[in-house]
């Protein structure tokens, strides 16, 4: 179960170079179960063609070749009261306009007027035209009236030229959409302990052993849990990310300083996460000055405790989760890496794949569990794997109470 299951939405579409982006907006909003509606602007069409939305949606796609007078236009209209949220992806500094002064000349805007729900804007547009007063304006004017209107990103744009206004990552909009909705507060009895990042271990004063990891997989956990109601503890090695405002956060360096905290944290916890790419070895000997010369070196390491290991033979009575990057049989490495640290549930995934795993922005996880169950989860954005990670927490434990109580 995703938290977007029988979530009724409107993707609006509007006409700008990036309403290809749209395409996988759309993938990504009904692989977590969200029912979704396709309604393109006039000069939209001019960039994708309904068929690729039709497609997608499994809906026919809404377009000004609608009769506005028709009863499928009026169903349409009360679809729009209905849904829980409309989405304008890319929205154009002209729906920004309209949608600010109430203006209603074409499907889309006539939509936006009779929306109940979360209204979200991911505006995409030239970086001086997003800078103009008047689209400033209006987005004060929307942001006002509880509107979401996501930044724009920096980058290079369409035009070629660099700046800010590009649409951001679906990644991004997942998220902004989860947190404008009326969340679901399924974890409001839970406190989350998760780790992410990788760990710092010093060799001299200025040089360490470390890993690839991104921290991005624990960040997108612990917005996700914070989202749904958690009270949320991140211990986290060195990141580029701001961790969530409603988490509690606590910076670590190196895998003994994440042990501390970790073993601290998790008496209280009722789920913990280990998302962490804790380094394997550190230096046996830390040089207290910086190591200097050109001749061959070698440096004697030793193992860090295994900190997930430790949290699971401690039975706190928290749902303890682990991660596992592996490169080959995953499945088996798996099964053996979960009974091996007497974990509850681990979360696979294959690192030797472009473009998931490490740093990466989407992933394709693999879900085995201590009774016996696996579930491979299809390929996503990470905000989506977190969500799809707690709802299996939350059902393999009331299973497992379940099996217990009979
Ligand atoms: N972990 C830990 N403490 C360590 C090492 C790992 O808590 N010293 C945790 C990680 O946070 C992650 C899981 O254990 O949840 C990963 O297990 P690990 O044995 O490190 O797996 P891999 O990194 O995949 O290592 P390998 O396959 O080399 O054993």
């Amino acid at each position: 179960m995703s938290t977007l299951d029988g979530r009724e939405l409107i993707l609006g579409v509007t006409g700008s170079i990036a309403a290809y982006k749209a395409v996988y907006l759309l993938r990504e909003l009904t692989r977590l179960g969200a029912r979704v509606t396709v309604c393109l602007s006039e000069h939209a069409r001019q960039f994708v063609g309904p068929l690729t939305f039709r497609t997608l949606s499994g809906r026919p796609v809404l377009t000004d070749l609608f009769d506005p007078q028709s009863d499928e236009a009026v169903e349409h209209v009360a679809l729009a009261e209905r849904a829980h949220a409309v989405l304008v992806a890319p929205a154009t500094a002209n729906v920004l306009a309209k949608a600010a002064h109430g203006i209603a000349d074409d499907f889309l805007t006539t939509l936006l007027l009779a929306a109940r729900g979360a209204v979200l804007m991911v505006p995409a547009m030239d970086g001086g035209m997003w800078e103009h007063p008047a689209v400033a304006a209006n987005v004060a004017t929307l942001r006002q009236r509880g509107v979401t209107v996501l930044e724009p990103e920096t980058g290079e744009l369409a035009s070629g030229l660099g700046g800010r206004g590009r649409f951001p990552e679906v990644d991004r909009v997942v998220e902004a959409l989860l947190g404008a909705l009326v969340p679901v507060r399924d974890l409001g009895s839970e406190r989350v302990l998760i780790t992410a990042g990788p760990t710092r271990e010093p060799i001299d004063p200025v040089r360490y052993i470390s890993n690839r990891s991104s921290g991005k997989m624990g960040y997108a956990l612990a917005t996700a849990a914070a989202r749904r109601g958690a009270r949320v503890t991140l211990v986290s090695g060195p990141t580029t990310i701001a961790p969530p405002p409603a988490a509690v956060f606590v910076p670590v360096q190196t895998a003994e300083e994440m042990r501390e905290a970790v073993l601290h944290h998790a008496r209280e916890a009722t789920i913990v996460i280990k998302a962490a790419a804790v380094a394997d070895y550190r230096a046996k000997r830390l040089s207290p000055t910086k190591i200097k010369g050109k001749q061959d070196l070698t440096l004697e390491l030793t193992p860090n405790p295994d900190i997930l290991r430790e949290v699971a033979a401690r039975r706190t009575g928290a749902f303890v989760v682990g991660f596992a990057a592996e490169t080959h049989d995953v499945a088996a490495n798996a099964r053996a890496k979960l009974e091996a640290k007497g974990i509850d549930l681990l979360v696979a995934n294959d690192v030797s794949r472009a473009g998931i795993g490490f740093d990466a922005d989407e992933n394709e996880v693999l879900l085995i569990d201590r009774w016996g169950g696996s579930r491979a989860l299809p390929r996503m954005s990470k905000a989506a794997v977190a969500d799809a990670i707690l709802s299996a927490i939350l059902a393999l434990r009331a299973a497992s109470a379940a099996r217990v109580g009979r």
